[in-house]
C-alpha cells in the first residue's frame, strides 16, 4: 500500500516507536477487535441458516434459537467494539500528547540562532496541526491494521467456506482495488505535505497579523493583511480540493471494481442455485459476507490517504526534532558555583552568518566594576552582551567568568549568575507579581515588593486595580512602556546574580523616572558586574569604564572625563545630545 521508499518507512518506523510504549492497551484492543471481526464474520454466517432452516425449511427449533443467538452475537459485537474504540483512541491521545511534550520541550532546547530563523506561526503549526494528522493516522493505522484486517480475513474465511468457488471469483478483483490504493497513496502523501506547509504559512501570518494589529491600524493596513490571508487560505483550499479529488475518486472506483465482482458473482451463483447445486441460504449468507466486506475494504483505501497524511507530517515533526542546538555542553562541562563577578572577552569575534559583527573584541571586567557600552546603532553592543549568558557562541576566541570559559560551564549555572534586561522589554500574560517573580516560586511577597520598590515599580504597581494580582496582558499590553520597564528590571533585580546586564533599560523612561531608576540601580549594581548599554549618555556617566563600540569594534574606552578630552567619537555623540537638550 505504501511505496517502500526510505522516509516512508522511516516514518512508519517512527510511528511504531512511539506506540511501543502502549503495547498493553494496544493489545486490549487488539483483542477487543478479533471479537469484533469474530461476530462480524459470525453474523455474515448466520444468514445461511436464517434462510435455510426458517424460511425455506420452517424449522420452529431454529426460529427460537436463532434471534436470541444473533442478539447474542451483536451483543458481544457491540461491546467489544467500544473496548476497541476506546483504548485505541486513548493510545493514539496518549501518544501525541507525549509528542506534543517532546516537541516543546525539544524546541526550547534549542539556541537563539535556531529562532532567529524559525516563526513562531510555524512552529506553532507544527506542535498542533501536524501532530493532529499525527494521532488521526496513528489511531486509523492501527485500527485499519487490526481490525479491518482481521475482519477481512474473517469474511474471506466464510466465503470461501460457504462455496470457494464463487469465493474465487471474488478474490480475483481483489488486485484490481489495490492498483488504485498505490497510485493515489503517493499522490495524496505529496499533496498532504505541501498542504501543511501551507498551513503553516497561513499560522505565520495569523500570527503575525494578531500580534501586530496595532500597527495594521495605524498603518491602515487590514485590506492588505486581509488580502494577505485570503491569498493563504486560498493556497490551502487549493490544495485541499487537489487531494479531495483524488480522495473522492478512490472509493467510487473501489465501489465500482467490486460491482463487477459482484455482479460476475450473482450470475454465476444464480446459475449454480437455479441448477440446484447450491442453496439460496449458501449464496445470500456469501453475498452477505461479500457485502461486509465492502466497509473495511473502504476503510482501508482511506486508512492509505490519512497514513500518507499522517506520514507527511511525521516527517516534519521530525525534522525538527532533528535539529540540534548550536549551543552544546561539553560532556564534562562544571557547574559554576561561586562566582566573583570577573568578565573577560579575549580576542572575541562574533558573526551570526558570515558578515563579522564584532571583531578582536578584549576587554577585562574586573568583579564589580560597572562598565558602560555605548556607540551608534547595529554596532554590536547587544551582540557583545549575548556571549556572556552563551545566548550565540563566540566565532574566534573567548568569553571568560572568573576565567573560565564559558563554554567549560553548564550552560543552566551559567545563565543562574547573569540577571538580564533585554532590549526589547518582554512580560507574559500573567500577574505582576509573577512576571516579577519569573518562575522562581521561593521569592516571597516582601522579596517581590522590595525589587519593585527598588525598581521604582512600586507605587504604580499600588494604584493597579488588583496592585501585585493585576494581570499585564499580551507582552504587557496593559501596561506603559516605562511601566514595562520598570518591571523587567524589577525582575532583574530579584534573581539578585552577580552579573548584571542592562540592554537600554531605563530607555522608556522619562527624563524623572529614569534619574529615580538610576539612583535605584546605582545601589544594586554596588558589587555586581554590571553592563550598561544605553543611547541615552546622561545614564552612563556613574559608570567606571566607557566603551564606544562601532562596527564590532571598541574604538575609545575610558572614564567619561577622559573621554570627554579625548574629543573623538564619545565627545561628538555627547555634543549631538547635549545640543538637542
Ligand atoms: N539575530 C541576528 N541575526 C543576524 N544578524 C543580526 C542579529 N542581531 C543583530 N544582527 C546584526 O548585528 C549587528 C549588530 O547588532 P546589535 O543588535 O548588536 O547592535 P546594537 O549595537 O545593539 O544596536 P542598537 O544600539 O540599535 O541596539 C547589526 O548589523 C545587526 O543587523
Ligand atoms: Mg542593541
Amino acid at each position: 500500500m505504501l511505496k517502500e521508499d526510505s522516509p516512508a518507512r522511516f516514518a512508519l518506523h517512527r510511528m511504531v516507536g512511539l506506540l511501543r510504549p502502549h503495547w498493553r492497551r494496544l493489545a486490549l484492543a487488539v483483542l477487543c477487535m478479533l471479537m469484533v471481526s469474530g461476530s462480524t464474520g459470525l453474523t455474515a454466517y448466520l444468514i445461511k441458516p436464517a434462510m435455510d432452516d426458517i424460511f425455506i425449511k420452517k424449522d420452529v427449533v431454529m426460529l427460537a434459537l436463532l434471534p436470541g443467538l444473533f442478539l447474542l452475537v451483536s451483543l458481544i459485537k457491540a461491546l467489544s467494539d467500544w473496548g476497541s474504540t476506546y483504548f485505541l483512541q486513548s493510545v493514539g491521545l496518549r501518544v501525541v500528547a507525549g509528542l506534543r511534550q517532546e516537541l516543546f520541550d525539544h524546541i526550547h532546547g534549542l539556541s537563539l540562532s535556531f529562532f532567529d530563523k524559525a516563526s513562531t506561526g510555524t512552529l506553532m503549526s507544527r506542535i498542533t496541526n501536524d501532530i493532529k494528522e499525527i494521532q488521526v493516522a496513528v489511531n486509523s493505522a492501527v485500527s485499519g491494521l487490526v481490525k479491518d484486517t482481521v475482519t477481512i480475513v474473517g469474511l474471506i474465511f466464510v466465503v470461501f467456506y460457504q462455496n470457494w468457488k464463487l469465493a474465487s471469483i471474488a478474490v480475483a478483483v481483489l488486485p484490481l482495488a489495490f492498483f488504485p490504493l498505490v497510485h493515489f497513496g503517493q499522490k495524496l502523501r505529496k499533496l498532504a505535505r505541501k498542504g501543511q506547509e501551507k498551513v503553516a504559512h497561513l499560522s505565520v501570518v495569523l500570527h503575525e497579523s494578531f500580534t501586530g494589529v496595532r500597527i495594521v491600524q495605524a498603518f491602515g493596513m487590514e485590506e492588505h493583511e486581509k488580502r494577505r490571508f485570503a491569498r493563504h487560505n486560498t493556497a490551502v483550499l487549493e490544495n485541499q480540493l487537489k487531494a479531495l479529488r483524488i480522495d473522492a475518486l478512490s472509493s467510487p472506483l473501489m465501489e465500482f471494481i467490486g460491482a463487477i465482482g459482484i455482479s460476475a458473482i450473482i450470475a454465476y451463483g444464480g446459475y449454480q442455485v437455479v441448477r440446484g447445486t447450491s442453496t439460496p441460504g449458501t449464496f445470500f449468507s456469501f453475498l452477505g459476507a461479500l457485502i461486509m466486506l465492502y466497509k473495511p475494504v473502504k476503510s482501508l483505501n482511506k486508512l492509505n490517504s490519512t497514513l500518507q497524511k499522517g506520514i507527511a507530517s511525521v516527517l516534519r515533526v521530525q525534522e525538527l526534532l532533528g535539529y540540534k542546538s548550536d549551543i552544546v555542553e561539553r560532556p564534562n562541562a562544571l557547574e559554576l558555583t561561586r562566582v566573583q563577578g570577573a568578565v573577560e572577552f579575549r580576542n572575541v569575534s562574533f558573526a551570526y552568518d558570515t558578515t563579522p559583527v564584532l571583531r578582536n573584541i578584549s576587554i577585562k571586567v574586573n568583579p564589580g566594576e560597572v562598565v558602560a557600552l555605548v556607540g551608534s546603532s547595529g554596532g554590536g553592543k547587544t551582540t557583545l552582551v549575548h556571549l556572556i549568558p552563551r545566548f550565540y557562541d563566540v566565532t574566534e576566541g573567548a568569553v571568560l567568568i572568573d576565567g573560565v570559559d564559558v563554554r567549560d560551564v553548564t550552560v543552566r549555572s551559567l545563565r543562574r549568575h547573569i540577571a538580564m534586561v533585554t532590549q526589547h522589554s518582554f512580560l507574559f500574560n500573567d500577574t505582576v507579581r509573577n512576571n516579577i517573580a519569573y518562575g522562581d516560586p521561593s521569592k516571597t511577597e516582601e522579596d517581590i515588593m522590595a525589587a519593585a520598590k527598588a525598581a521604582y515599580a512600586y507605587d504604580f504597581i499600588c494604584r493597579l486595580p488588583h496592585g501585585l494580582d493585576t494581570v499585564v496582558g499580551e507582552q504587557g499590553v496593559m501596561l506603559s512602556g516605562g511601566q514595562r520597564q520598570r518591571l523587567c528590571i524589577a525582575r532583574a533585580l530579584l534573581k539578585d546574580a552577580p552579573i548584571l546586564i542592562l540592554d537600554e533599560a531605563t530607555s522608556a523612561l522619562d527624563s524623572e523616572a529614569e534619574q529615580e531608576v538610576q539612583r535605584a540601580l546605582e545601589n544594586l549594581m554596588q558589587g555586581r558586574t554590571t553592563f550598561v548599554i544605553a543611547h541615552r549618555l546622561s545614564t552612563v556617566k556613574i559608570a567606571h569604564r566607557i566603551l564606544v563600540i562601532s562596527h564590532g569594534r571598541i574604538i575609545e574606552e575610558g572614564s567619561h572625563h577622559s573621554l570627554m578630552e579625548r574629543h573623538g567619537e564619545y565627545r561628538r555623540l555627547y555634543d549631538i545630545q547635549f545640543q538637542q537638550a
